[in-house]
Formats: structure tokens, C-alpha cells, sequence
């Protein structure tokens, strides 16, 4: 990887994606993310030889299973600038044996991801963290051959995504502080226009930008959506915890529908790009 910046970037994201607690939990919340994996891979299409890079990696699942795909021949490599959740993917490469994949700590929005040209660049929701989308965009474009596909998942706007907690534990925490001048709003929901997301992805070099709106639901644990652990992180503090508590229980029980599962509405975009002849 080849550092090509001389300014912080990203600075809020890196702190929140490098932070021991939240990415302790973290890998829970797999179970609900992995909701994109299949019409994903299905956009992406992925096959054996190809050389996929995966934007915003994390722990690594869906890096694996693309791995899995582009074997024996192929090689993908998982970028992420969390270096816990990267070390939680090598271990986990590790442990199911899947040799053709690479976990590289980077920042995908500035820096030069060795292991390219790609044939294609992937993402499953880790594209909607960058304070300069169309740079990032731009630098992925770069990383791709002529033709070179890009698709990614990203969610639509939280009110159709009620699994997200933000509104109830909005009386807790303060709200996120608005984005610098110049630069774009950071977070899960930062992609829900997608008239943006296309005009982003213009801007960066992509043409035939396809974005393709997913309603479904998905089964969860309860881990998954809410645990303790998350309560303290976002700020809510030891007088207020159980009240917050109560609250998540009352606007989750709607979905419950076994002990400890609950089946919630999601709804995300799978977008698709090409990079020009
Ligand atoms: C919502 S998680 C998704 C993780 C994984 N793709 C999945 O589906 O489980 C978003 C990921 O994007 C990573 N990320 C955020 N900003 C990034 C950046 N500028 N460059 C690389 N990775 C970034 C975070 O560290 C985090 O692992």
C-alpha cells in the first residue's frame, strides 16, 4: 500500500472504525449487514482468476466468500483502515483456510492499494464513510482495469431501515456534528439519495452507473441490532442506561419474533459502475 497523502483525512471515521469497543462488537452485527452478500455477489459476479478488491473489508466475510469464488486462480484483497477488524479477518482467513485473499491496512479514499490492477472493486457497506466521496471514487476508478466493474451495497434512508437506533437514543447523545466545509457527510446513511450516489460516482470517472433499490427483511439476534456494549459507546451514560434500555426494548419488540430474534425491514441499493474503455 502506497501512502500518496499529506493531509488527515478521514479523521472521525478512522478514530470510530479504530476504536476498541466499537470494533469489539462489531463483527455481531454481521448478521444484519449480510443481508446484502447475496444480490451483491450476484451483481459483482465474480470468477475464478479474477483479481476483486473489497472496499471497507471489516472482518472480512464477504471478502472470503468472493476469495472462495475467484479460486484457485484469483486473488482478492480486503482494504480497511480499522486495524483491529483487519486483524480479525487475517485470523479468520487463517482459520477457514482460504489462502488467495490479502487484509491490508488503507484508507481507500487516498491511498494506492497494492495488488492491482483489479478487474473489479467491490463493497459491502463500507463506501459510505469517506468525508470525500468523489476523490475516493476517483482513486478507486484509478485502481481498476479499463472496463473494470464496481459494485457496491449501501443503505437507503434510516427511516426505512428501523433496525438503526438513532432515533430513540437521540434524547441520549448529542447529535453528529455537521460535515466540514467542503467536505460530505460521513455514516451509514450518507449514500440514501441516489441520484447523489450517481452523480458521485460520475464525478469520479465511473460511467453506466446502475443503482438498484433492495427492500426485504432479515432475522437477527438481538446482538446484532443492540447490545449493551453499543449503548455506552454511542455516549449514553450510567444514569440514563436503563431508561435507554427500556426505550430500544419498546421500539424493537414490534420485530421480535422468537426469544432473541427479530425479523426488521432493511433497505439498501446495490450499485453497479463500470470503469471507461
Ligand atoms: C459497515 S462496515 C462494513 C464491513 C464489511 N464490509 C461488512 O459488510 O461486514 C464499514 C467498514 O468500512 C471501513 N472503512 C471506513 N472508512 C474507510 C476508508 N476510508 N477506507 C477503507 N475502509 C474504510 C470501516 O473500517 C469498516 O470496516
Amino acid at each position: 500500500m502506497t501512502n500518496t497523502h499529506d493531509h488527515e483525512v478521514n479523521v472521525a471515521e478512522r478514530r470510530r472504525w479504530n476504536d476498541e469497543q466499537w470494533t469489539a462488537t462489531w463483527p455481531r452485527r454481521e448478521d444484519l449487514t449480510d443481508v446484502a452478500t447475496a444480490p451483491l455477489l450476484d451483481a459483482l459476479l465474480p470468477q475464478d482468476g479474477e483479481r476483486v478488491l473489497d472496499v471497507g473489508s471489516g472482518a472480512g466475510a464477504t471478502t472470503l466468500e468472493v476469495a472462495r469464488r475467484t479460486a484457485p486462480g484469483g486473488l482478492v484483497v480486503g482494504a480497511d483502515i480499522s486495524v483491529q477488524l483487519t486483524d480479525f479477518a487475517r485470523r479468520r482467513a487463517e482459520a477457514e483456510e482460504v489462502t488467495n485473499v490479502r487484509f491490508l491496512v488503507a484508507d481507500a479514499q487516498v491511498d494506492r492499494i497494492e495488488g492491482g490492477l483489479f478487474d473489479a472493486a467491490m463493497s459491502q457497506f463500507g463506501v459510505m464513510f469517506f468525508d470525500e466521496p468523489h476523490v475516493a471514487f476517483a482513486n478507486l476508478r484509478r485502481s481498476v482495469v479499463a472496463e473494470g466493474r464496481f459494485c457496491f451495497a449501501s443503505w437507503l434512508a434510516s427511516s426505512e431501515n428501523p433496525w438503526f437506533l438513532g432515533p430513540v437514543l437521540g434524547e441520549f447523545v448529542d447529535p453528529p456534528p455537521p460535515p466540514a466545509p467542503g467536505k460530505h457527510a460521513t455514516g451509514p446513511f450518507a449514500f440514501a439519495d441516489l441520484d447523489e450516489v450517481e452523480a458521485l460516482l460520475g464525478a469520479g470517472g465511473w460511467v453506466d452507473v446502475d443503482c438498484r433499490p433492495v427492500r426485504t427483511t432479515r432475522r437477527v439476534s438481538r446482538d446484532a441490532i443492540a447490545d449493551d456494549s453499543q449503548l455506552r459507546m454511542v455516549g449514553v451514560s450510567d444514569e440514563q442506561f436503563e431508561r435507554a434500555r427500556s426505550l430500544v426494548d419498546e421500539h424493537l419488540a414490534r420485530f421480535l419474533v422468537d426469544d432473541g430474534h427479530y425479523e426488521v425491514p432493511t433497505a439498501f441499493a446495490i450499485v453497479s459502475a463500470r470503469a471507461p474503455a
